[in-house]
């Protein structure tokens, strides 16, 4: 009886192992379908063998994942004499100009394969520096919301969202608050990564996190301005620790 019970047990694991091997091979077709977490570390993965997790994170490179950005430069009224050139928030590859949103964008994009979105105002902010921190001062005092020139065309399609800005007066840009206020987030995840010269993040978790509540917020990354060209490897090593990229 007890060797009659044991085979038992024997063919209800060997079932198990049957059916969850026929379930995560129905899954690996179908890029939406996953095996609970469960069910994967009661079975195991011997080591080498590809997990599911790995291949899921595959995903963010079918184009399901945003970086919106937002910079001063391409916001600002643009004059060659002026410091918008000069400033240290600028980067001159080759003859154009890039601030160092952008510079982060196409790190994140190089990584993830998705999709670039600018964030542009209608209103141009002014071309000195200190005329556009005046003007922004005014702004967060005032809760403005800058209109957008440019809108996402489809934004239930992407599940991941990767916001890029510059810290304003200690936290995002009010044009930033004005994209968030106008898609519905909920159930997406948003990854916050700003770059600064010395508030890091300031309250700009906090912040994005009241303008949208059903969002999943992940821990952000900050790159100080003046770093931006030598933060691939940081950038790199934070999309694998949020589960973005594998
Ligand atoms: C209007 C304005 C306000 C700023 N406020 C802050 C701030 O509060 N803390 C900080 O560390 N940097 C602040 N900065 C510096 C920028 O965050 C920093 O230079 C950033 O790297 C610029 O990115 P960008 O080139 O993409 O615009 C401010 C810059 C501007 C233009």
């Amino acid at each position: 009886m007890i060797y009659k019970g044991k085979i038992k047990s024997i063919l209800i694991f060997l079932s198990f192992m049957i059916i969850v091997s026929l379930f995560s091979a129905c899954a690996d077709t179908n890029n939406n379908a996953s095996i609970s977490d469960s069910a994967k570390s009661s079975v195991g993965t011997p080591k080498g063998v590809k997990t599911k997790e790995s291949d899921s994170k595959k995903n963010t490179k079918n184009n399901k994942t945003l970086i919106a950005y937002f910079s001063r430069i391409g916001n600002a009224e643009y004059k060659e004499d002026v410091d918008a050139v000069s400033s240290a928030s600028v980067n001159l590859i080759g003859s154009k100009v890039y601030g160092n949103a952008k510079i982060l964008a196409d790190m994140v994009q190089k990584e993830t394969g998705g999709e670039l979105f600018f964030i542009k105002t209608v209103d141009k902010y002014p071309s000195l520096y200190d005329d556009t921190t005046a003007k922004a001062k005014k702004e967060q005092e005032e809760s403005a919301r800058p209109k957008l020139a440019n809108h996402v065309k489809n934004m239930a399609s992407y599940d991941t969202v990767i916001l890029i800005y510059p810290i304003w007066w200690g936290t995002i840009p009010m044009p930033v608050s004005t994209f968030l206020e106008e898609y519905d987030f909920s159930g997406k995840t948003i990854l916050p990564l700003c770059t600064n010269e010395g508030s890091q993040l300031g309250s700009s978790e906090e912040d994005i996190s009241k303008l949208c509540p059903n969002a999943k917020l992940k821990e952000g990354l900050s790159v100080i301005g003046s770093e931006v060209n030598e933060a691939e490897d940081d950038v790199k090593d934070w999309l694998k620790e949020s589960d973005v990229t594998a």
